[in-house]
């Protein structure tokens, strides 16, 4: 599979599908988010952390650029809208390889850290409430995450 697209009609809509998603994912996975603002990458992130278990309130970590949140395994949520055109390095190795499952809003940014396996979604608006959910699966996991999902 090289893509799946999925269409969402509500908010609570785009957030169960991130919660099934999180029933998939592994420790260790990657997950990056793009889309316009307000397309829907920190909801979207929101139904992952509740997928993953987390209690805490799931919010944009743009003071941050990363935000740690203790579920069934961690979630590591950056935002790494304000590195643009900056080549810093603030650790994402670490991240990366760690037992947890990172998401990242406007991953781009940070291309030249992203690991070459993980999970691409691109974020469309298409009206007020629709969303146009593309899923980019590199690498075998990945593709059979997103045949799970497509069901
Ligand atoms: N089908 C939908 N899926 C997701 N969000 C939706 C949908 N319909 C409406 N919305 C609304 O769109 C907004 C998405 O905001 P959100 O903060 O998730 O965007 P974002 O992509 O993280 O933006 P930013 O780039 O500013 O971080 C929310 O107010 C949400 O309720
Ligand atoms: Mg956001």
């Amino acid at each position: 599979m090289n893509e799946l697209e999925i269409i969402t009609h509500t908010t609570e809509e785009t957030m169960r599908l991130a919660e099934e998603l999180a029933q998939l994912v592994r420790p260790g996975d990657v997950i990056t988010l793009e889309g316009d603002l307000g397309a829907g990458k920190t909801t979207f992130t929101k139904g992952l952390g509740s997928g993953l278990g987390v209690t805490r309130t799931i919010n944009s970590p743009t003071y941050t650029i990363v935000k740690e949140y203790r579920g069934e395994l961690p979630l590591y949520h950056m935002d790494v809208y304000r590195l643009e055109d900056s080549d810093e390095d603030i650790g994402f190795d670490e991240y990366f390889h760690s037992d947890g499952i990172s998401v990242v809003e406007w991953a781009s940014f940070i291309e030249a850290f992203l690991p070459e396996k993980r999970l691409d979604i691109v974020i469309r608006a298409v009206d007020e409430h629709t969303r146009k959910i593309t899923f980019y699966p590199r690498g075998d996991s990945f593709e059979k995450i997103c045949e799970e999902l497509a069901r």
